[in-house]
Parts: structure tokens; C-alpha cells; sequence
């Protein structure tokens, strides 16, 4: 989706111009073009030298550099690519964008450019409240700029606040929700998925098994086709897919807590394997053999996570998928779970053992919905997902 696309990337000043290094390395991992442009004060963080080796480019940094006019004039720079963003971008860098300023190489740019703007700011938290970059922000948002961030937390200057520089997979997603125009473009998608960890003490704990390989293909097939993606994980195997919002959890609690801050949003898929049980009393220290007397453990329900967004009065998503691994009586036992927690869609598949699709690459689902049971052949786990984000996205847009 990304690949073969190219951007414009201003690096403002600011100490988080050292992120713009990693921003870049991981857009051209996704098959990108990454041309540098560097402001006076962001040589000050970031050195020349290492943008360009690591956007392979030559880095742009002066308005006034003849050569660069002679080979590729401003004008020309600031519309080559399919899309500028201004990481970081500094109270400074805004507040010339929303005045119109053009007295250097980057406001110039971006004032002559006539395509889309991203910009993540980075600042310190009584910068980013104060009443004048508020105002540029509005200015910017009502001309059209886009925006990704700024997070809250601690900041290299000891405040704690809004003002960091997003995440770089966040910055990744906010690049692709601008550039595609599949679909899905505008919707807010949640996925669960991986196994969720319920502590018996601090070394062992209780679990289903779940490589996350089904969800996370899910989540990469929504987000390729433009949506954005919430991906609520446990710990699994399968690393999570770029361009997307990660949430790590360990225990059903904490993914409770991570999708219902989530709420709201267009549609949510649950594709976690979460441990239907927890321990009552989880172990503070390492429960030892006594001799070969046996330990006791008793056991609390965990919270149905699915059953609670399906049956939520307020904010329940316009779509809400299942899926349910049987072992038995499969198509059965989906439908009434279906009914039971209230979900529009359950994704069943057979997971016994001999099946192979337990921790292999292929799944085979039957979609059900209300009255019908549509049944897939057995295909790759990436076609599966591809197949479901496609009748989501003929869900969620049709009139
Ligand atoms: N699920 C959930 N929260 C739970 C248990 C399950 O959100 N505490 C979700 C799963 O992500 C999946 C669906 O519910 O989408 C069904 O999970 P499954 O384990 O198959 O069903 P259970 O609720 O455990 O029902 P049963 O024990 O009857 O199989």
C-alpha cells in the first residue's frame, strides 16, 4: 500500500528530531521514498550525514542552495512527492505554516506545495496549551492540515503533559489513512487478538494458546484498506503489524480496560483467545513443592469482553464480530454463542488438533450471521482476513 510512494519529510528542531531517524528507516522498510528536508535548528539534534544515510537521498536544507535550483527547484521539491510530512513540528514550524511565512527552505516548501500536509507536533506542554499555538492549530486543521498527536506524557524537559512526538507506528498510520483512499478511509477499527496471560504467581500463569497470527492479519488487511486500526494484543507470538495503534495487555482485565477506552468506534473484531478464567488470588511470590502436596487453586471468571461491547447501550459499535474456536458440534455451538453475546458476526473454525490450524498458516471459517452460515474453503490465514476486512468494509459502507 505504501510501497513505491514517496514523501517529503521536514524535520523541525526539537529533541525529538532524533525519532525522524527510526520514522525513516521503518518507511522505507515499507518500500517508501523518503525525501529529507532539514530546518537550521533541526541540524542542531540530527546531523546531516545520518538522514541521508538512512533515507538514501540528498538531504534539502538550504532555500538558497543554487545547485538544488539548478537540479530541482522548490517549487518542484514541494510537489514531487505524494505527500509532506513535517515531523517533528515545532511551535515554531506551525506558527509559520498558519501565518503563511516562507523564510527558509522548509516554510517555503510548504507554502508553494499543493499537496496534502501532515504534521506531528512536538513540544513542551505549556508550549503546546498556549493560547497562540491553539490558535495556529485551528488555523492549520481549518485549512486542511492534517494532524497526528501530540501523546501525552513524561518530556525530555521533566513536565509531563500533551506534547510528545507520536509513536512512529502511529505516524506510519496517520501516513497511510492520508495516502489510501480505500474503503475503509475515516473508520476506527478495534481487533483483539493474541492469547491473553492470567498469573498464578510471578512465574507461571494460565492460558489459551493463540499465536495472534489470525487477528494481526486482520488488522493489516482493515488497515490496507485505509481504516484506522486499534489493535488491542496480548502476548503473542506474531509480532504486530505496522501502520497501526498497538495496545499491549497480559490479562483479560487489562484488555477489558484497553477496548472499552477504545469505545467508540465503527466496528470491533475479536479475535483474541482470552483465558476464560483467572486466578482468585494470584500468588505475590513463587508458589513452592511442599513435598508433593499438591497446590490449590481456585479460579474467578474473567469478564466477557465481547459480550460486553455487544450488549453496551451506549457506544456499541455499528459492527461487532466474534469468533468462536470449537472443537465440537462447530456451527452449533458458534451460533448460539452469536445469540448469546449478542455480536452481528461470529467467525467459527474447528480447532481440534488434527486440523492443523491452531498455530498453522491456514484457517477455515464459516461466517455466521443472523440466519445464515456462509462457509469458506480452507485457504491462507492473510486470505481469510482479506475476505472478512472486505465484507466489513461492504458492512460499514453500505447505505
Ligand atoms: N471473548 C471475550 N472475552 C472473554 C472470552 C471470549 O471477548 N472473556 C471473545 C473471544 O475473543 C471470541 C469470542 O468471545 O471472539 C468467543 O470466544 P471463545 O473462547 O470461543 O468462547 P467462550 O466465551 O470462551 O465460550 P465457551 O467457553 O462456551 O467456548
Amino acid at each position: 500500500m505504501l510501497h513505491g510512494k514517496s514523501i517529503l519529510l521536514i524535520i523541525g528542531g526539537g529533541i525529538a528530531a532524533f525519532k525522524s531517524l527510526e520514522l525513516i528507516r521503518r518507511l522505507r522498510e515499507e518500500g517508501m521514498r523518503v525525501v529529507p528536508v532539514l530546518t537550521k535548528a533541526a541540524e542542531k539534534f540530527v546531523t546531516p550525514l545520518s538522514v541521508s544515510a538512512l533515507s538514501a537521498e540528498k538531504v534539502y536544507r538550504d532555500l538558497f542552495d543554487l545547485t538544488d535550483e539548478a537540479e530541482m527547484g522548490h517549487i518542484e521539491l514541494s510537489r514531487a512527492a505524494d505527500l509532506i510530512v513535517v515531523a517533528p513540528a515545532t511551535a515554531d514550524l506551525l506558527g509559520k505554516m498558519a501565518a503563511g511565512l516562507a523564510n527558509d527552505l522548509a516554510s517555503t516548501l510548504l507554502l508553494a506545495t499543493d499537496k496534502s500536509v501532515l504534521v506531528a507536533p512536538s513540544m513542551n506542554v505549556r508550549m503546546w496549551e498556549h493560547a497562540a499555538t491553539q490558535r495556529n492549530v485551528e488555523t492549520l486543521k481549518s485549512d486542511g492540515i492534517l494532524f497526528v498527536g501530540p501523546d501525552e506524557g513524561a518530556m525530555a524537559c521533566g513536565e509531563f503533559g500533551l506534547g510528545r512526538l507520536s509513536e512512529t507506528p502511529d505516524i506510519i498510520g496517520a501516513i497511510r489513512a492520508a495516502l489510501t483512499d480505500g474503503p475503509l478511509k475515516d473508520k476506527q477499527i478495534l481487533v483483539t487478538s493474541g492469547p491473553t496471560h492470567e498469573p498464578i504467581d510471578p512465574v507461571r500463569y494460565i492460558a489459551n494458546r493463540s499465536s495472534g497470527a489470525q487477528g494481526t492479519a486482520i488488522a493489516s488487511a482493515l488497515r490496507d484498506l485505509g481504516a484506522e486500526v486499534i489493535f488491542v494484543t496480548g502476548p503473542a507470538d506474531t509480532p504486530p503489524p505496522l501502520g497501526v495503534h498497538v495496545i499491549k495487555v497480559e490479562t483479560a482485565r487489562e484488555m477489558k480496560e484497553a477496548v472499552d477506552a477504545a469505545m467508540p468506534v465503527d466496528a470491533a473484531v475479536f479475535a483474541a483467545a482470552v483465558a476464560d478464567w483467572r486466578m482468585a488470588m494470584p500468588a505475590t511470590s513463587k508458589i513452592k513443592k511442599k513435598n508433593g502436596a499438591l497446590p490449590e487453586l481456585s479460579f474467578a471468571e474473567n469478564p466477557d469482553i465481547l459480550a460486553g461491547v455487544s450488549q453496551s447501550k451506549k457506544n456499541r459499535p455499528k459492527l461487532v464480530v466474534g469468533f468462536a474456536a470449537e472443537t465440537d458440534n462447530v456451527i452449533e455451538n458458534a451460533t448460539s454463542k452469536l445469540a448469546r453475546k449478542g455480536c452481528d458476526w461470529i467467525v467459527a473454525n474447528d480447532v481440534r488438533p488434527e486440523t492443523g490450524i491452531m498455530g498453522g498458516s491456514e484457517n477455515a471459517v464459516t461466517l455466521i450471521s443472523n440466519g445464515s452460515a456462509d462457509v469458506w474453503p480452507r485457504m491462507g490465514k492473510t486470505e481469510v482476513a482479506r475476505k472478512l476486512a472486505e465484507r466489513i468494509a461492504k458492512e460499514l459502507t453500505k447505505p
